[in-house]
């Protein structure tokens, strides 16, 4: 298990996957800790947080899981039931907020900014247990609601990835409703393909993967909506070896908040149910994401483990 621990807290036999600085002073190495100047390097640099794989190595030090053991269902101190019964309230009223306004643009209507404005500030500022709830319903949602549930969990994260980045307040709810409205696409594509259980045909998955360019055609035609929505719309599915698509943009070529977008996005897509698989358990999606940073954002990825634990 992938596990962040105060760099105070390393210690020899460790097996390091990451420590949080700049990549110049220690690069991508992976190593099993062995040696002083190593053990030095690491507590006089920068960082404030190592990341090491407790399957790997040794794991004495107390730290904190990267998964989200602090999901509300899983622990029953991570929400009471009152932050519980409001967060549900919350998602409901946001999913039905969220249906009506993709809906109407999807069908060529307008978008109505007051639909989606209180749920814009909603998730900017949800507390954990809100956050840990939308996860819970996102595992469990039906499969008419896949798309509206996946785009609210989304919506959030990305939010609070942007916060724990430090990003300024406008920025935060940009992605927070660039997250909302990303698969928009979907809603144009027929259930029978989107929820088919079953191998798809090279033509399903050509539709399927048409959805970035189909939301962005809808998109661009709301001329009030920030360009960086459009380009999160457009861009979600790129990967940064250029194994995504649709246009196959690899590295540099994909923004700072693209990159935000499709690190939540898959996370999501991973510890969500759907109608072929179970949802996986946090630490192992974000230990698959870790490992494939030729994919990845890896301090996203990083970075986001710790916003879920915290
Ligand atoms: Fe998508």
């Amino acid at each position: 298990m992938l596990t962040r621990i105060p760099k105070t807290a390393i210690e020899k036999g460790m097996f390091v996957e990451a420590v949080e600085c700049s990549e110049a002073l220690f690069g991508k190495r992976r190593f099993v800790l062995k040696s002083d100047a190593d053990l030095r390097a690491i507590r006089q640099c920068p960082a404030d947080f190592v990341v090491i794989n407790t399957a790997a190595g040794s794991a004495r030090a107390a730290g904190s899981p990267m998964a989200a053991g602090s999901r509300a269902g899983a622990d029953p101190h991570a929400a009471g039931s009152m932050d519980r019964a409001r967060a549900a309230v919350i998602m409901s009223d946001s999913v039905r907020a969220l249906r009506q306004g993709l809906t109407g643009i999807a069908t060529g209507g307008e978008l109505d900014m007051k639909l989606l404005a209180p749920i814009i500030a909603e998730m900017a500022d949800a507390d954990p247990a809100t956050t840990s709830l939308f996860f819970e319903v996102s595992r469990l949602k039906s499969k008419d609601e896949t798309t509206f549930q996946h785009s609210l969990a989304v919506s959030v994260l990305m939010g609070k990835l942007g916060d724990a980045l430090g990003l300024d307040r406008d920025t935060v709810e940009l992605l927070v409703l660039s997250g909302m409205l990303h698969d928009v696409g979907k809603l144009s594509i027929s259930n029978g393909i989107l929820q088919k259980q079953g191998k798809l045909t090279v033509a399903e998955r050509a539709t399927i993967q048409s959805h970035p360019r189909r939301g962005h055609q809808i998109l661009q035609k709301h001329a009030d909506l920030p360009p960086e929505a459009l380009e999160i719309c457009l861009h979600h599915h790129e990967y940064l070896d250029g194994s995504g698509y649709p246009a196959r943009l690899s590295g540099a070529e994909i923004g700072p908040l693209v990159r935000i977008a499709t690190v939540c996005d898959v996370f999501e897509a991973l510890t969500s149910a759907r109608p072929y698989k179970r949802g996986w358990k946090t630490a192992d999606a974000l230990a698959w994401m870790f490992d494939r940073d030729q994919q990845f954002d890896r301090k996203l990825v990083l970075r986001l483990g710790a916003c879920i634990d915290g």
